[in-house]
């Protein structure tokens, strides 16, 4: 995907995940799961029961991570390989997660390499469930994840509703998609403590005012930066709450994604949000003027003659209007679209809409600014700090951001 081109990165780099692969259709996608983990830098060891290796060849595991593929509990890795891969783990994902292996975990059983891992392990155990939705649905099933998540602490993704297996109908049961388990997975590897258990609000994308029901007043704005941001949070741990004009980027992982059109809807949803978030991020490009008036059909050509005149009023300012609404101690980034006089602009917009940091970036600049994957920016903070962020892609752009905005919420949270 361009927006997320696999290079090696935090929270993935240098970890190392155990995947297990259990006997179900799903297994095919695994693959893709393990070559995705790998290409952002994780270390990948496959552990297949049995029955996965009648779905998918280990082979094609090893072609994805150049790691070894496990499966038999007693073999001449020697009979502790469980215990090795147990203890090196810092996540045991399981995708996909058959009935029987959930059944098994539950109950604790030890009869294969991957139910003996999952107990020797520490590290969380992410379990990706994909059956068929009458087994899903079966209440000893339910059972079985609900006693594998309150009891053993296990983490679940999914499963999604959609297509099953050929003429199995559609229903809960599918396996959620490699991109999907990627960032479930980061979001266990990539834990951390400024960031779990507290809230975040994004504001993304353009707004559109309409002029007539088929027209609009917009801009050029993709959202790519702001959905980077939410992202960037959930995978630290926080509640992510992401308020975006229209974007075609589909709802980042785990987020609670609200879409509006206008900048009016978009300040009544950042209205309710803000008061209780610990960090907001301004990264929506609002448009600043609104016709005065929608016309009720659509404006005929012939009914207007050589000129159409629209008149246009001031929307309000989100991040202005919403100041006093912030929660105390919390930490504020505002964004700044500048084509002259960057840093001067942009740190007056750090004063007047009391930010504790701003990030001002030119689109006159090539691979920055609007409908592109990459970015490069000028960071200036209330404490009269300036960091030149050289270009590369928006989600490496969005994780220094979230360092730095973390760094200020870190001291906050100690009662600053
Ligand atoms: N912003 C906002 N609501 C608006 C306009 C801007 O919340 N109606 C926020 C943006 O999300 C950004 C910051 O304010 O974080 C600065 O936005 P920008 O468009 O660069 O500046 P404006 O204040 O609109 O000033 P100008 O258009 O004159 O440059």
């Amino acid at each position: 995907m361009a927006d997320r081109p696999l290079i090696p990165r935090p929270p993935w780099r240098g970890r190392r995940v155990v995947l297990g692969v259990t006997g179900g259709v799903a297994a095919y996608k695994a693959v893709q799961l393990a070559r995705d983990l790998t290409r952002l830098g994780a270390l990948v060891d496959t552990v297949a029961t049995r029955s996965a290796a009648s779905f998918v060849a280990p082979l094609s595991f090893e072609g994805v991570t150049g790691r070894s593929v496990y499966s038999e509990l007693l073999s001449g890795e020697g009979s502790a390989l469980h215990i090795r891969l147990g203890n090196q783990a810092d996540l045991v994902l399981v995708a996909p997660a058959t009935a029987d292996l959930v059944a098994r975990a539950a109950q604790g059983r030890a009869d294969d390499l991957l139910t003996t891992t999952l107990l020797v392990t520490r590290a969380p155990i992410l379990l990706a469930p994909a059956m068929n939705d009458r087994m899903f649905s079966h209440p000893q099933t339910r059972r079985n994840l609900e006693h594998c998540r309150e009891v053993l602490g296990y983490h679940v993704a999914g499963p999604g509703v959609g297509p099953l297996a050929i003429g199995e109908g559609e229903g809960p049961g599918r396996m959620l998609e490699p991109e999907a388990l990627v960032d479930h997975a980061g979001r266990l590897l990539g834990r951390d403590p400024t960031f779990e258990g507290r809230r975040v609000l994004v504001t993304a994308g353009p707004t559109r005012e309409p002029v007539d029901p088929v027209r609009y007043v917009g801009n050029r704005s993709s959202g790519r930066m702001g959905f980077a941001l939410a992202r960037e949070a959930w995978l630290r741990g926080a509640e992510v709450f992401l308020v975006t004009g229209p974007s075609e980027l589909p709802d980042p992982v785990g987020v609670h994604t609200v879409r509006v059109h206008t900048a009016r809807e978009m300040l009544e949803e950042v209205e309710s949000l803000i008061p209780e978030a610990d960090l907001t991020a301004f990264a929506a490009a609002v448009a600043d003027f609104r016709p005065r008036e929608i016309r009720p059909g659509k404006t005929k050509r012939s009914a207007r003659g050589e000129k159409l005149e629209i008149e246009l009023v001031e929307n309000p300012d989100i991040a202005l209007e919403t100041v006093a609404m912030r929660r105390k101690g919390s930490v504020t980034i505002g964004f700044a679209l500048e084509t002259e006089e960057l840093r001067e602009r942009a740190a007056g917009k750090l004063e007047a809409k009391a930010f504790d940091l701003i990030v001002a970036n030119d689109p006159g600049v090539e691979g920055a600014g609007f409908e592109v994957a990459t970015n490069q920016v000028l960071i200036l903070d209330r404490d009269g700090g300036e960091e030149r962020i050289p270009l590369q892609e928006k989600g490496e752009v969005a994780r220094l951001i979230m360092d730095r905005a973390g760094a200020r919420l870190a001291v906050r949270g100690e009662g600053g």
